[in-house]
């Protein structure tokens, strides 16, 4: 939050149900204090017969910046003006920025994944991927990798038919991708090793920290990066299991910390320098107790 609220401070917010577990006031806020930017950033309790009217609200209160989190983000978009290329490839938006015809959808979910790998110094340009899960999240991450033109993206879930859609729908997006859709087990196929494996389910997220959708150490001697999505814990299953294969390891925090970041930037025009992102990285440690 910027040190005053006056008659110049511009409102934020994000718009979920439930909500009151969201980090990204305290993301926003503390984005807002480090720019200095005069606005004040809220979560809103909207639920789903609310949303049209939330929105229509919003903009008519000049509200200059929204995040929308589940279960709005596919609902969301037939309420925008205008939704990016990247939204609407994912099929979700996650971020609204007004402008007077009505608010724009972006999905700053892809962007966040593809700065968090770009600090691990992770390309996927020309590598073989394995998205572990076909939701959400998976969405995005798939999305980025055609973007960085991955030779070849192996979707495995639980729900086959799932990961089958998923492929054909960013295959036909990214031709000069590769995507291929199965069921978990299918990674026993995978023949050499070195391939860069985005876990993109919720498993092994408190309280299910001893869960990871693949158990089977075999399959991580296969992968050179285990990056998962899952922030808390900082070291999840998965990550051990990676790590004790020799992988490179990352959980989500920094995916999280930059989806906001890049929300941010879209809703005040600003670029946030590396000085205050690393600052507030600090403090997200510190609140999910990393270093204990
Ligand atoms: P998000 O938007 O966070 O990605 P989502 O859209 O509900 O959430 O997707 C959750 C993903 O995690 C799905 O791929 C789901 O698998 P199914 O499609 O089979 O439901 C996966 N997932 C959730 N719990 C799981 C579990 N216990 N084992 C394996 N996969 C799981």
């Amino acid at each position: 939050m910027s040190t005053q609220i006056n008659g110049q401070t511009c409102l934020c917010g994000v718009v979920g149900d439930p909500i009151a577990h969201t980090l990204s006031p305290f993301i926003h806020n503390a984005l807002a204090e480090a720019m200095n930017v005069n606005t004040v950033y809220v979560p809103l309790h909207v639920t789903e017969e609310h949303l049209e009217e939330a929105i229509v609200g919003a903009h008519g209160m000049h509200m200059r910046g929204m995040n929308v989190t589940v279960p709005h983000k596919q609902q969301v978009m037939q309420y925008l003006s205008e939704i990016h290329e990247g939204a609407n490839a994912i099929g979700a938006v996650n971020t609204l920025v007004r402008r007077p015809d009505g608010y724009h959808g972006y999905n700053t979910d892809w962007m966040g994944l593809e700065r968090a790998l770009k600090d691990h110094e992770i390309s996927l340009c020309g590598k073989t991927v394995v998205l572990l899960g076909a939701g959400g999240a998976a969405h995005a991450a798939a999305y980025l990798c055609g973007r960085q033109a991955a030779e070849k993206v192996l979707i495995l879930n639980r729900t086959p038919q799932k990961a089958i859609q998923l492929a054909e729908k960013m295959h036909g997006l990214f031709p000069g991708t590769e995507y291929c859709g199965a069921q978990i087990d299918h990674w026993k196929q995978l023949a050499g090793d070195g391939y860069i494996c985005i876990q993109t389910t919720s498993q092994g997220m408190v309280p299910n920290e001893d869960q990871a959708v693949i158990e089977e150490q075999a399959f991580y001697h296969k992968i050179s990066a285990a990056v998962d999505i899952v922030y808390n814990p900082g070291m999840t299953k998965f990550m051990k299991l990676g790590k004790a294969a020799g992988a490179m390891v990352c959980n989500g925090l920094l995916m999280l910390l930059y989806q906001a970041v890049s929300a941010f930037e879209l809703m005040h025009e600003v670029t946030v320098p590396k000085e205050a992102i690393q600052k507030i990285k600090k403090e997200l440690e510190e609140q999910f107790a990393y270093g204990a």
